[in-house]
């Protein structure tokens, strides 16, 4: 399988009754991997794009726990284009693709869950860069 097509929207764990929805995320339990770390970014401006690189070593489940917003993920030579409005719905984003959030609605709040603590290390931020590593890898 591709790098780019093992990115998907996965439908979380959802329980919902008379008193609302609780949804439930698990490691490796319909996300595939552990999870160590999370973190949400908030009020974040309409015109803003964050993200903007890759990383060679955390995988990601990004969920809009409210509002919305666009998430490209490229490959290199790929792109695509997923809109997050739901928050009983996760994209799964492997390591070493490309990432931009963009088109943020004013009561968005992005929960990010990986499988890694922060390292900045493992940040690859030039897009130049990023092209030709995959140019010559055999991901
Ligand atoms: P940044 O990578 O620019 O965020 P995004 O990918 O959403 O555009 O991170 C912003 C700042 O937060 C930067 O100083 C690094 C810090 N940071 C941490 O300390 N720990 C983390 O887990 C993350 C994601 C960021």
């Amino acid at each position: 399988m591709s790098l780019i097509s093992q990115a998907r929207l996965i439908d979380l764990q959802k329980h919902a009754d008379d008193r609302g929805h609780l949804v439930v995320v698990e490691s490796n339990c319909g996300i595939p991997f552990d999870i160590k770390r999370l973190f949400y970014i908030y009020g974040t401006k309409p015109t803003a794009v964050r993200g903007q690189h890759a990383n060679r070593k955390s995988e990601f489940l990004l969920v809009a726990l409210s509002g919305s917003c666009s998430v490209k993920i490229d490959d290199g030579m790929h792109e695509e284009v997923f809109v997050l409005d739901n928050p009983g719905v996760g994209l799964y984003i492997p390591k070493m693709l490309w990432k931009e959030m963009f088109d943020f609605s004013p009561d968005c709040v992005l929960l990010s869950i990986s499988n890694e603590l922060y390292d900045s290390e493992e940040y690859i931020r030039d897009y130049e860069s990023y092209r030709e590593i995959m140019a010559t890898s055999s991901l």
